[in-house]
């Protein structure tokens, strides 16, 4: 099969549909939301598939969409921050192209997302704590599986997809520049 996605990798709040879609833009590629695509597949939102069905049912869809994915087309592809913990899904976004990890510290994460209700994995008594101990159980996993990794922290969306338009040319990914 052909590496011709872009397969951006990371937590809540890495940035992932922001700088996705804006790189998908830039690129002339589509974007496909993962999560956006269990909604629809669900016929509901994130936090009611967490509520009816528990996380583990929401993975069961998150795997079947996974599998969905068509990778021979151009496409800025964002699953969801734990997409990577099932290793079929690891898997399988590798086979569709260049997999990079956005990454940031647990403390900005939580910032950018911490009056986001739609994550339920949030809805705890301490969410920040929570955040971080994501974070350290899926960093080597994102790791893993990136082709690259780039630093978020302080950056804004538009100096990400800049470094990542840099990086992809230099591993002869086709864009228009
Ligand atoms: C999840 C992240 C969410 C969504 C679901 C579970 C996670 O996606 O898939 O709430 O396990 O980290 P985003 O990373 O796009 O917020």
């Amino acid at each position: 099969m052909s590496r011709r996605c872009v397969v951006l990798v990371g937590m809540m709040g890495a940035g992932k549909t922001e700088v996705g879609e804006q790189l998908a833009a830039d690129l002339g590629y589509d974007f496909v939301d993962v999560d956006q695509l269990i909604v629809e597949k669900a016929g509901k939102s994130i936090p009611k598939i967490f509520k009816e069905s528990g996380q583990d049912g929401f993975r069961v869809l998150e795997t079947e969409t996974i599998r969905e994915l068509d990778g021979s087309l151009s496409r800025v592809i964002a699953p969801g921050g734990g997409a990577l913990e099932t290793p079929e899904n690891a898997q399988i976004l590798r086979t569709l192209g260049h997999v990079i990890y956005l990454k940031a510290s647990a403390r900005e994460l939580y910032q950018r997302i911490k009056n986001d209700r739609n994550r339920p994995l949030l809805e705890v008594e301490n969410p920040k704590g929570e955040v971080a101990t994501l974070l350290t159980g899926r960093e080597p996993g994102y790791r893993d599986a990136a082709d690259f990794v780039i630093d978020t922290e302080e950056l804004s969306v538009d100096e990400v997809v800049s470094k990542l338009i840099d990086e992809l040319a230099k591993r002869t990914i086709e864009t228009q520049y």
